[in-house]
């Protein structure tokens, strides 16, 4: 008579042959399983489509007015995937929904959390500088993380023991200025005309309206103080053309193009307050690949921390969270899905573009899915000084796998494909 286990393994080997679900010897101690649709995302940001709130049996077309421009662009807000449930707070913001702030060269929009209640920690200006253009001299109360978004900037700043940094970064770079830190950022001219780029506040309430400008001040102090400040009292004259209204962002004399011929004194701070981000090399990953950027290779940048993470077509950056920080995204290049969970089961789905803001609240676990034909690249920033995440694979490889068999009935094929290693991005 064959014995119990192998009657089980005939009838597991039989299964498999025949194309059936694998059986697993430990399952969880219930009859209700998840269910079999893989609720995939409807239409892509393809204008030919129409988008209907219809998945399967559910949903109707709409009969009333529709914002079809937006309703293309978010899928699964318009018809949700069957596993979403309950309510979780926004955590989508196109910077195309910020009002913009026009100016004499350029402009900036801001996100924080007037636009965004749930990104109560970090707040972003996306700023674009024409050739040769000057954001103001300032300073301000949030300390400052900045990434090139296209084109070449110079930028300078003194810390509280007088040392100089000053340096010029390119696309894909970084720079960093702690809170209370003056700074400036001028545009080179080259052949994009100027620069744009996102900057980066560690203070959700923070407003670009709200910064310290050289000329704000001095309009607003007494002429007689301004100059015995200088050591000139009562000449009066040496100052009559400083502005009275702030100058914001205004083209500025032209800069000498070597920087060494900018620099009033040799940089001497401690460590660089900027990163060529752009000329490191990505540490590839199954599925893309990712360049982690905190205080441990940047030292200056000691309360932000960042992911650049780059996932090919049909990639996906794995299920993941950040044990205590709020993850802020923005999307460079590319089509993405995200699904956040928020316990309880309250989950919701959402899709985004190049140029939108994602703000995931601390332990809410997630994935980002690349879901158009092209790469994939986007930011993961945290207010904080080394970057962490904790991988959902990587956990359950790490757990005795009768424990992970009894929650969720895998069988053994399925526990020898879970990675001790992180994937990041699969
Ligand atoms: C930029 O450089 C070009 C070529 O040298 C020059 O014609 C132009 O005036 C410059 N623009 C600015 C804003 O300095
Ligand atoms: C006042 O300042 C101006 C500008 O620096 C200078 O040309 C002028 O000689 C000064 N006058 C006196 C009386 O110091
Ligand atoms: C930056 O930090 C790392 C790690 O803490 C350290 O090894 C390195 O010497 C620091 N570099 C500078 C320039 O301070
Ligand atoms: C990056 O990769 C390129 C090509 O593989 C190599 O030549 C270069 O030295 C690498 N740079 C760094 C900083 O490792
Ligand atoms: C990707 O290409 C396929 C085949 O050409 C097309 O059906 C699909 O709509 C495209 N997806 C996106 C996101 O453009």
């Amino acid at each position: 008579m064959p014995s119990y286990w192998t009657l089980l393994s005939s009838l597991v080997l039989l299964g498999r042959l025949a194309g059936a679900a694998p059986v697993a010897d430990i399952l969880p101690p219930t009859d209700s399983f998840i269910s079999s649709d893989p609720n995939p995302q409807l239409w892509n940001n393809d204008r030919t489509v129409d988008p209907v709130p219809l998945r399967g049996s559910r949903g109707a077309a709409v009969l009333g007015p529709q914002n079809v421009q937006l309703d293309l662009l978010n899928p699964d807000l318009l018809a949700p995937p069957t596993t979403d449930n309950g309510q979780v707070p926004n955590i989508k913001w196109p910077f195309s929904m910020s009002h913009n702030r026009l100016a004499n060269g350029g402009w900036a929009r801001q996100q924080n959390v007037y636009a965004m209640p749930t990104a109560t920690e970090i707040a972003a200006v996306n700023m674009r500088l024409d050739s040769g253009v000057a954001r103001e001299m300032h300073w301000h109360s949030a300390a400052e993380w900045a990434y090139m978004l296209a084109g070449d900037v110079r930028v300078s700043t003194i810390t509280p023991e007088g040392q100089v940094w000053m340096a010029d970064v390119t696309q894909g770079d970084l720079w960093y200025f702690p809170a209370g830190f003056p700074h400036s950022i001028q545009a080179k001219n080259n052949s994009v005309g100027g620069a744009e780029f996102l900057l980066i506040f560690d203070q959700g309430d923070f407003s670009e309206d709200a910064t310290f400008l050289l000329t704000d001040w001095l309009a607003h102090t007494p002429k007689d103080v301004v100059a015995k400040n200088f050591g000139m009292q009562g000449n009066l004259t040496a100052f009559d053309h400083i502005p009275e209204r702030e100058l914001y962002i205004f083209p500025s004399a032209p800069m000498p193009e070597d920087i060494e011929e900018d620099k009033v004194i040799p940089n001497n701070t401690p460590y660089p307050f900027t990163f060529p981000l752009s000329r490191v090399n990505g540490t590839k990953t199954p599925g893309g690949s990712v360049k982690v950027v905190d205080s441990r290779t940047f030292n200056a940048s000691k309360t932000i921390s960042a992911v650049e993470v780059t996932v090919e077509v049909g990639g996906m950056r794995e299920l993941h969270w950040h044990p205590t920080q709020p993850e802020w995204g923005y999307f460079i290049e590319g089509e993405a899905r995200l699904t956040v969970f928020a316990s309880q089961s309250h989950a919701q789905t959402y899709n985004f573009q190049p140029g939108d803001i994602s703000y995931i609240p601390p332990s809410f676990g997630h994935y980002v899915e690349n879901t158009g034909n092209t790469t994939l690249r986007f930011l993961e920033v945290f207010k904080s000084d080394v970057f962490q995440d904790i991988s959902l694979n990587q956990w359950l490889a790490l757990t005795p796998p009768e424990l992970v068999k009894s929650h969720l009935g895998f069988d053994d094929s399925t526990m020898s494909r879970l990675t001790k290693t992180k994937q990041v991005v699969v």
